[in-house]
């Protein structure tokens, strides 16, 4: 069976009658049969969009009773959380728990901006008697949003749920190698009474749906999660409309560890940062920066944790699952050669895992990488797999220096216990994020979210994200 494109509230095969297989990535076994969208059924589903937004069920709703179906939703991804979690986990490849943890994080979303969509507030500003000038947030219009394969379920709600929050609808083009989740939110979405139209989901190609899709003169607004190069390519396709876009393009992360730090805790959190669905996170800590007096014992306790970590099919709840597909695992495979070319260390890993058992998917085993110097590729690009590059400083003001010394700047972890020194470095690091003593916060719902530098521009999560998805209208009376 073929899992269909969603639009206008119904089920339908592409255009062409085109499809292409999804892959388990710990196996390598088709997973399932997608329909693929064409550039007809991007048509589609952009002008399902628009008259969705013109309807009298979405367009002429109060915004209470948006806030109302997206609690159902909200509601409804927790009650089907069990089989959500395993979805994601045989498509994308990550251990159950995660899956699970993504979820409840997706639910969150919902919960979160449900209670916002009715306290989308606008201003008045003072121009003196016989003036009344005030300002309404209303919705930008149709709301297209590319996303990637490494939280399927997480992102797109990340973004579905502010836009439709402020009685916008959504275009979703899923990535083509984890695109079942996306499909599943657009069909419990219907289910709770979300009015056809509203959510539209077109799995299919990047350069074929997805160009399409930013490139189509009817949507009015773009969110894109990927990788730089395509980034800037779908930016200057939107420019063409005079389409604003959020841009989120990964970063190169650095956890920051002082010797005066809790090495317990700071282990853990270095740990997870780069080990979490396999590195394949655009906010993964992919640099550590630890104190010179502190790097035996830090690196000693990474590498114990790094060679127990049970690596295996998601599904079975391993520590660590496969990476995303072969094409990545080799890109992986590829960066540990250049780290060790460059003169870098492995402690930890390296390599593809030997058991016989896991040979048919995608796996690639707990890396750490040691006496990286800070201008060599592996400090600077984005790996997206578990492959920590560890660099060495002395002081504080070299910690900060290489911290900046990146094209990125999408998150900053800082372990110490000297809050003056912590202060002072989150003040001066080129972040979009700055954790102190821990690193990410329960899917941060409701943290903004976005990149200094070649990690994006914009913001999504939290109350800043409505900014992307609302448009001021100034409305001057005067009344004498
Ligand atoms: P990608 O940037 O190619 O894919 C992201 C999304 O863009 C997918 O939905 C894809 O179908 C779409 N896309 C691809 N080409 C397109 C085009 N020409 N026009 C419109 N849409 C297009 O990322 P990919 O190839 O999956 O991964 C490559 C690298 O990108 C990774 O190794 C990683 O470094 C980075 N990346 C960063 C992510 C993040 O969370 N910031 C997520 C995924 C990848
Ligand atoms: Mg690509």
């Amino acid at each position: 069976m073929t899992e269909q494109l969603i639009i206008d509230g119904n089920k339908s095969a592409a255009s062409d009658a085109g499809t292409f297989d999804v892959f388990d990535p710990s196996s390598g076994d088709v997973l399932a049969n997608v329909a693929k969208a064409t550039k007809a059924d991007v048509d589609r589903g952009v002008k399902a969009a628009q008259a969705a937004l013109e309807s009298k069920a979405w367009g002429g709703a109060a915004p209470a009773a948006r806030g109302r179906i997206m609690f159902r939703i909200a509601q409804a991804l927790g009650d089907r959380a069990e089989d959500l979690a395993t979805l994601e986990s045989r498509d994308n490849g990550k251990p159950l728990r995660q899956a699970r943890a993504d979820v409840q994080v997706a639910a969150r979303y919902f919960e979160f901006f449900a209670g916002i969509a009715d306290k989308i507030m606008g201003t008045t500003i003072p121009l003196g008697p016989g003036f009344l000038d005030y300002t309404v947030r209303e919705p930008i219009g149709v709301s297209a949003q590319i996303i990637p394969w490494n939280y399927p379920i997480q992102i797109g709600a990340r973004g579905v749920a502010p836009a439709i929050a402020a009685g916008c609808t959504v275009v979703l083009k899923p990535a083509e190698d984890a695109p079942m989740t996306a499909l599943r939110l657009g069909e419990i979405a219907l289910e709770c009474g979300l009015p056809p139209g509203v959510l539209n989901v077109l799995p299919g190609m990047g350069p074929e749906a997805g160009a399409a899709l930013a490139s189509h003169p009817g949507i009015n607004q773009l969110t894109f999660t990927g990788s730089v190069e395509v980034g800037i390519a779908v930016a200057k396709m939107a420019a063409d409309n005079v389409v604003p876009v959020v841009m989120e393009l990964g970063g190169k992360s650095p956890n920051i560890v002082f010797a005066d730090a809790d090495l317990d805790s700071a282990s853990q959190g270095v740990a997870n940062a780069i080990f979490q669905n396999a590195g394949q996170t655009c906010s993964a800590g992919s640099r550590l920066l630890v104190q010179r007096n502190a790097h035996d014992e830090l690196i000693a306790r990474l590498t114990e944790r790094a060679r127990t970590m049970r690596v295996g099919p998601g599904v079975s709840d391993p520590d660590m699952g496969p990476i995303i597909s072969k094409k990545q695992l080799e890109t992986i495979e590829g960066y540990v050669k250049i780290g060790q070319r460059e003169g870098a260390q492995v402690v930890a890993g390296g390599s593809r895992p030997a058991e016989q058992a896991l040979a048919r998917g995608f796996f690639f085993q707990p890396t750490l990488l040691d006496r990286v110097l800070p201008d060599m590729r592996v400090a600077q690009e984005e790996i997206f797999g578990p492959v920590l590059a560890i660099i060495t400083f002395d002081d504080v003001e070299e910690a900060i220096a290489l911290a900046n010394r990146s094209r990125y700047g999408l998150v900053a972890g800082i372990w110490t216990r000297d809050i003056n020194k912590a202060m002072t470095i989150a003040s001066r690091i080129a972040s979009g994020q700055v954790f102190i003593n821990t690193y990410g916060a329960g899917g941060g719902v409701e943290l903004p979210f976005g990149g200094y530098k070649k990690s994006g521009y914009g913001r999504e999560k939290g109350l800043e994200s409505l900014a992307s998805y609302t448009q001021v209208k100034n409305v001057c009376v005067r009344f004498a």
